[in-house]
């Protein structure tokens, strides 16, 4: 069955907060940082179902001219099957249509998964931030253009 999207709602988080711990390489956001996406008027929050049960979410910011996109996840056992590039697409035609130029991201230089993804929907490597994550790792810096 093909999934749908929809903006996040209070009652989701505790799915999202699931998934969110499910993964070593998400962001690592607590309830209350996802609660204020709610409420920060730059935030586009959006969940994607599946059968009835949310599977993934995507979290940007509309900070004009950027789309800063600040976390994607699916649940682990929806991996693998698309719904990952499903969302990525679903937040990046939504960035268009407010207007947004360019989308901007960044990710852990080990993160496999995500790097392909990325590669995959036509982003390019921009930069590095050398030893920016706690733990050492490096960020890599990717955007992509939406005009
Ligand atoms: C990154 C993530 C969202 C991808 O979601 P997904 O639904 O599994 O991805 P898709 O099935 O849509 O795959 C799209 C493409 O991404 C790449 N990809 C996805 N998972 C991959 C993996 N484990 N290894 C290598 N490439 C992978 C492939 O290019 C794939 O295309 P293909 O299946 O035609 O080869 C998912 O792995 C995830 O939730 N990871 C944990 C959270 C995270 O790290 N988010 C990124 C933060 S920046």
């Amino acid at each position: 069955m093909k999934p749908s999207t929809r903006a996040a709602q209070r009652d989701d988080l505790e799915a999202v907060l699931a998934i969110e711990k499910s993964w070593p390489t998400t962001a690592g956001w607590t309830r209350a940082q996802f609660e204020s996406e709610l409420e920060n008027p730059r935030s586009r929050f959006v969940v994607a179902e599946e059968e009835g049960r949310l599977a993934g979410y995507a979290v940007f910011w509309s900070v004009p001219p950027e789309a800063q996109i600040l976390d994607i996840a699916v649940a682990p056992d929806s991996a693998r099957r698309g719904l990952g590039r499903f969302l990525l697409d679903v937040i990046l035609a939504h960035a268009r249509r407010l207007g947004l130029k360019k989308a901007t991201l960044e990710v852990r230089a080990g993160n496999e998964a995500a790097l392909a993804l990325y590669r995959a929907a036509g982003f390019s490597v921009v930069g590095r931030r050398p030893r920016f994550y706690p733990d050492g790792e490096d960020a890599v810096l990717m955007d992509l253009g939406l005009s």
